[in-house]
């Protein structure tokens, strides 16, 4: 595993939300022992990389990205012990491990926070966060207007008056990023984490770390104070340093939601970040014009860098794409208004959600799937408000759902919940008729989504590398050729096209001698 290929320019990497991915002990939970149990799935399916959401130990406030300790494994998971063992479980089976850090903010039960807490104002301890008197005669304003992104104010009050900034729940306190000891402590868990073998870290928040030390009120929409700072740039340049000086090709990977994509790209220079999500991307909704151009753009603003492009469809913050295409009308996502009320043709999001992932699966660059998307999910609409625990449903009040609905355990066999996930139920409940979606059940079938996958995931690899060259085959058809061999055609009008010359080496749903509607196919040519 230390060879200089290059690897994660074009890697397939899977992400593992650990908790409702397969539970070995029997708890209702996923955990480590779960997925050293399934690697072989991992394996089958083709994927080059795993990417874990956080398994440090946590309260659980926002399903782990409210971090108590980064240098340790939540309990519920296993241990460190384990979690060295599954890195080289992986390993053996050529799948590299990427990490998440959280370096936005830590859970309120980190012991920095708990001794900010203790110190009191003007205190050291407290110039690890931000904390700062409130406004108004008596302080009981909080010290700006910034609003939390799970809802309501990015400010809670302490008993001794002062206010500390939480741009998630307020269970989850911003870091000081201006504060040495911040940045000295997150090198040194880069450093622990790759001396345990790990092969690069997915950066929470990324954008996020450096805030406009004036703190300003901000118009509505406005997150100019806290999102892509100039000052971020020195901290990723000091990372690069830290992954570059550890043998193989590690990574780091940046989570950003940034609206303009040549400032995203900027992160991505030699010297940063090997790579970030396209979130463009994910957001598009299904029309073959608005896909070309978030194409175009993207691989515009990677090139120019010397980046590769990292497409991704489905994540654990997002509605799972079947159900988002299975709606009419513009339906990009929006992180406050999930839309769930709006009717779901199921059938017609699972055509094409194939055809995505084909269309994802052919790009040039590398791409991401969340768990449950080789399957075919969807999104879980109904779960009882009771048993929602995203900080999202509390903190706007019921107004949006959260995202409990795309992080429901993942069904393995079997006829019944919990479908193979562990032996004692699952955190969160599966749908019926999740039965006809276990891995077992479409492992056994031609034309499952699983079985679309493994062919896409295994004949990717033999795809021709260069760039993309569009094709005009009509309105509505997106059409591009990488190298002289390839062809890659999908069908977003609403009827039928002629299928392009040449011979089908896959496609997401039946062709003859025409391309149907919303239908992917891969030629020779
Ligand atoms: C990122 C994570 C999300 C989390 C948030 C705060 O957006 O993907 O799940 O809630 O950061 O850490």
């Amino acid at each position: 595993m230390t060879d200089n290929t290059g690897w994660w320019r074009s890697a397939a990497i899977y992400q593992i939300y650990i908790r409702s991915f397969a539970d070995g002990n029997g708890d209702g939970v996923g955990d480590l022992a779960g997925v050293r149990a399934r690697l072989d799935h991992l394996a089958d399916l083709g994927i080059d990389a795993i990417w874990f959401t956080p398994w440090y130990p946590s309260p659980m406030d926002d399903g782990g990205y409210d971090v108590a300790d980064f240098r340790d494994i939540e309990p519920l998971f296993g241990t460190l012990a384990e979690a060295e063992q599954l890195i080289a479980e992986a390993h053996a089976r050529d799948i590299r491990v990427i990490i998440d850090i959280v370096p936005n903010h830590a859970s309120d039960e980190h012991r920095w926070f708990q001794a900010a807490l203790a110190a009191g104002p003007g205190s050291p301890e407290r110039q690890r966060f931000w904390f700062r008197p409130g406004r108004g005669p008596d302080g009981s304003e909080p010290p700006n207007n910034w609003k939390s992104r799970f809802g309501g104010s990015a400010w809670t009050r302490v008993p001794d008056g002062e206010w500390y900034l939480h741009l998630y729940s307020s269970r989850q306190p911003d870091f000081n990023w201006d504060n040495p000891e911040i940045r000295t402590e997150f090198e040194d868990v880069l450093r622990f984490w790759f001396d345990r073998g790990v092969d690069g870290f997915r950066i929470d928040v990324a954008d996020g770390l450096v805030k406009d030390p004036a703190l300003p009120d901000v118009a509505d929409g406005d997150e100019t104070p806290f999102s892509d700072q100039e000052g971020l740039h020195e901290i990723y340049r000091t990372w690069r340093k830290i992954v570059d000086s550890y043998p193989g090709e590690r990574v780091l990977v940046g989570e950003m939601w940034l609206a303009d994509m040549s400032r995203a790209a900027r992160y991505l220079r030699r010297d940063e970040l090997h790579s970030a999500f396209n979130f463009d991307f994910l957001v598009c909704p299904w029309d073959a014009a608005r896909f070309r151009d978030v194409i175009d753009r993207t691989l515009r603003a990677h090139d120019e860098v010397g980046a590769p492009a990292a497409w991704v469809l489905s994540n654990h913050d997002v509605t799972r794409h079947v159900t988002r295409y299975g709606r009419e009308g513009d339906t990009g996502f929006s992180f406050a208004n999930r839309l769930h009320e709006l009717p779901v043709d199921r059938a017609l999001g699972t055509r094409r959600a194939r055809a995505a992932a084909l269309l994802t699966l052919a790009l040039p660059g590398g791409l991401y799937v969340y768990q449950g998307e080789e399957l075919g999910l969807w999104e879980v609409l109904d779960i009882a408000d009771e048993l929602r625990q995203d900080p999202v449903w509390a903190r706007t009040g019921g107004k949006d759902p959260g995202r409990d609905g795309c992080r429901v355990p993942i069904p393995w066999s079997g006829d019944e919940p919990p479908f193979g996930f562990g032996s004692g139920g699952a955190w969160l409940p599966q749908p019926e008729e999740w039965k006809a979606y276990t891995a077992a059940a479409e492992a056994a079938d031609p034309d499952s989504m699983l079985s679309l996958y493994r062919a896409g995931l295994r004949l990717r690899r033999d795809l021709p590398a260069g760039s993309l060259e569009w094709l005009s085959l009509g309105e509505g058809v997106l059409a591009f050729r990488i190298g002289t061999e390839f062809t890659f055609a999908l069908n977003f009008s609403a009827s039928p096209v002629p299928l392009p010359a040449g011979e089908v080496l896959l496609a997401s749903g039946p062709v003859g001698t025409e391309l149907p509607t919303d239908t992917a196919v891969w030629l020779k040519s």
